[in-house]
């Protein structure tokens, strides 16, 4: 039986779209080979930031990570390919954009680590949290 297709979301945060970065940083996974399965430009609410970042809410950076996360609007993305939560964290770069190494989305373009650009799955079980949260409705 063939692999299923693996699939990740993609968070282009409030700061990529605030400085024009979106298009930059969707055609760096379309010119990667993956596939953009859903889009959808929406602003974040407490109720969801409290979901979606569920293991973070009792850390300290949690309060300031919130604000900037619902600060605007931001790019949900479902992103699709072979080993595609593997490859995409490799191109986004750690999580410090100070650090991140160049070539990555974080190394080329920020320098913090709250507005660091893209959120992505880092796992297959996250993922399965993650796509739930933000697109219920899609067939996966
Ligand atoms: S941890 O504790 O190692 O799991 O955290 P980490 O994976 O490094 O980061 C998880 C998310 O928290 C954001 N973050 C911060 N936000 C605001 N302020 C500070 N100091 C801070 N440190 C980390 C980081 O950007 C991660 O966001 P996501 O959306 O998961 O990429």
């Amino acid at each position: 039986m063939p692999t299923p297709i693996e699939r990740s979301l993609v968070l282009v945060k409030p700061d990529a779209v605030r400085r024009g970065l979106l298009g930059e940083i969707l055609s760096r996974f379309e010119l990667k080979g993956l596939v953009i399965e859903a889009l959808e430009l929406r602003t974040m609410d407490a109720a969801l930031a409290d979901q979606h970042y569920a293991d973070h809410v009792e850390k300290a950076f949690y309060p300031p990570l919130k604000e900037f996360m619902t600060s605007g609007p931001l790019a949900a993305v479902v992103l699709a390919g072979d080993e595609v939560i593997e490859v995409v964290r490799a191109m986004i770069g750690s999580t410090d954009g100070r650090k991140a190494a160049a070539g990555t989305i974080r190394g080329d373009f920020s320098l913090s680590n709250r507005e660091n650009l893209v959120h992505a799955s880092d796992s297959p079980e996250s993922a399965k949290r993650e796509l739930a949260l933000w697109f219920p409705n899609l067939p996966i």
